[in-house]
Formats: structure tokens, sequence, C-alpha cells
């Protein structure tokens, strides 16, 4: 298996457009300590001709772009992505899809649920039936997601796009943050050889799912925040990072401290939030991410277990 980390920067990417919170600041100086990212994507293959991508960035033409793996080969119109999988519906991980329009075959797995918020928007019926195949995957039942990769979606702790929240609160009061079903999964993939687990967003630690990751080749995980507070105290919002259905890297109930001891080769953060320091080369956060055995995910990387 072979998988290109083509983005790995959370919503809004980093530097963010109108950001200019401490680590942003470092980015718009051009600070060697840190990189430019855009929003989570990852593309996925086991023979190297055909790739599925897992979740589709607003940036997915620009990632597409700087991976020749990705480009059309052969005829006038060719491309190797046959498939794409969605872990949930927000905004940074399915906007790409309006940039897939051009009468070109591919099949898009997702959970009914997230099908179902597709679905809602006709922006999306930019992807013609004729072309794009919309295929419901159950959780919990393994499927070939290329031929000769496996993948499978799991439950995780999680919330409702953002942008759905104002029916929410309309129809329950709240936004219920850490919620298991349909809405927020994460993605196993295994070629037989090696298994990979990507999970970008998980609202919290549960014993099934440290249990599901014990023992992975490499696992992709969510690193919103260094801390769950990180962006109150950056001065760019109100949101804590539970709020957004994200836990924190750091913390009694962080990541690092859920998945230490765990026996997994490679365990890395991927959709980073531009507020986290550990994005800054040399800083403490990063530092101790590190020291627990944790990579900071950077756009470019390639992942061959
Ligand atoms: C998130 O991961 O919490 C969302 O991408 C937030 C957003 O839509 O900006
Ligand atoms: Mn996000
Ligand atoms: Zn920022």
């Amino acid at each position: 298996m072979r998988l290109h980390i083509l983005g790995s920067a959370a919503g809004g990417g980093f530097p963010q457009w109108n950001c200019r919170c401490p680590v942003c600041t470092l980015a718009w100086e051009g600070d060697p300590r840190v990189r430019r990212r855009t929003q989570t994507s990852v593309a996925v293959s086991v023979d190297g001709e055909r790739w599925a991508l897992v979740n589709c960035a607003p940036e997915i033409l620009s990632q597409i772009q700087a991976v020749p793996a990705l480009h059309p080969k052969g005829a006038r119109r060719h491309s190797p992505i046959s498939a794409v999988l969605l872990t949930n519906a927000d905004i940074d991980h399915v906007a790409g899809l309006l940039s897939l329009r051009e009468s070109q075959p591919f099949v898009l797995n997702a959970t009914a649920a997230i099908h179902g918020v597709l679905a809602a928007n006709s922006a999306f019926d930019v992807l013609a039936p004729d072309y794009v195949e919309r295929r419901t995957v159950g959780l919990e039942t393994t499927f070939e997601l290329l031929p000769g990769l496996k993948a499978s979606i799991f439950p995780v702790p999680g919330k409702i796009a953002l942008y759905l929240e104002s029916g929410e609160i309309r129809a329950h009061g709240e936004v219920a943050t850490a919620v298991e079903g349909e809405q927020t999964v994460g993605v196993e993939l295994s070629d037989g050889i090696a298994r990979i687990l990507f999970i970008p967003g998980c609202a919290r630690m549960t014993d099934e799912l440290r249990a599901r990751i014990e023992g992975a080749d490499a696992v992709l995980f969510d690193g919103t925040v260094w801390r769950d507070d990180e962006m109150v105290l950056a001065g760019v919002g109100t949101k804590t990072g539970k709020r957004m259905g994200h836990m924190a890297m750091s913390g009694p109930e962080g990541s690092i401290a859920a998945l230490s001891g765990i026996n997994v080769r490679r365990k890395i953060y991927v959709h980073i939030n531009n507020t986290n320091p550990a994005l800054v080369e040399g800083t403490p956060e990063r530092l101790a991410a590190q020291a627990a055995g944790w990579e900071v995910a950077e756009d470019g990387m390639e992942i061959r277990p």
C-alpha cells in the first residue's frame, strides 16, 4: 500500500486566509520553522496505478497537480482516481468534489447519512449520476475501495458538519459533539499486508477505538488542536476543540495520553489547525509530540508501510 498525504491542515488551511494568530503569523512572514499546508485529503493505492481519495479538500485540484501519480495518463480523458471515500460531510472534506465534475467516472463511497447531506445540496448534482456512482457503505462492513484494497468504516465520536448546526439547534436546542454514528467515521485500509487507519476527526478516545488502532502499521489521527482552549487563548474565537468535535493532542484526555504505549509503527497527526503550536518546528509542543512517538504530517508526505 502507498498513501500520499495530499493535505494535512484542518478547516481553514495553514495559514488561514484571514488569520494572524501567532502560528499563522509565522507562516505569513516566511519563518522557516513552519510549512504551508492545504486541508486534509489523502490518496491511497496498492499498484500505484489506481488511486482512491479519502476525503476531498477544497484544494483538491492543486493537490492532484502536486502528485504525478494522480495525473491523467494515456487517453485524452483519464484519471488514475477511480474512487473517493468520505469520513464526514465537513466543508474541508467534501468541497473538493465540486471540482471533480468534468464527466469523469468514479465511485463516491460514504455512509447513508453523509450521502444524505450531499443529496440535500443540489450543488453536488454537478457530479452527474451517469459518471459518478454514489455508493452507500454500511458501518463495519468491509468493501473493496480499489481492486486489492479493502476498506471498512467505523463510527468515531463526532458531530454533524458546522453548516448543519443551526438546523440541529432549532430541532434539539444544542449540538451533540461526541455522537457515534454515521455522521463521522474512521477508515481502516488493508491490502492484506499493511493496515492503516485514517481518523481525521475524533471527539474522544474509546476503548473500542483504541483496540481497533492497536497493531496497525500506521494511524493518521485528528491533530486539530494542541490544547482544548487553544483558539480562545490565541484570540481567534470562542470555541473549544471539544465543541468542534476534536480531542486535543495534550492533556489527560488528549490523544498523546490516549494512545501512549500502543503498538502502532507510525502515529501521524493530520487535520492540524492553524493555531496549533505543534505546527512549528522546535516548539515545546512539537518536541513533546515527537517524544511521545508522533509525527506531524506535512503535505507531500508519502507512507509506504
Ligand atoms: C472541523 O473539522 O471541525 C470542521 O472542518 C470545521 C469547519 O467546518 O470549519
Ligand atoms: Mn475539519
Ligand atoms: Zn491562524
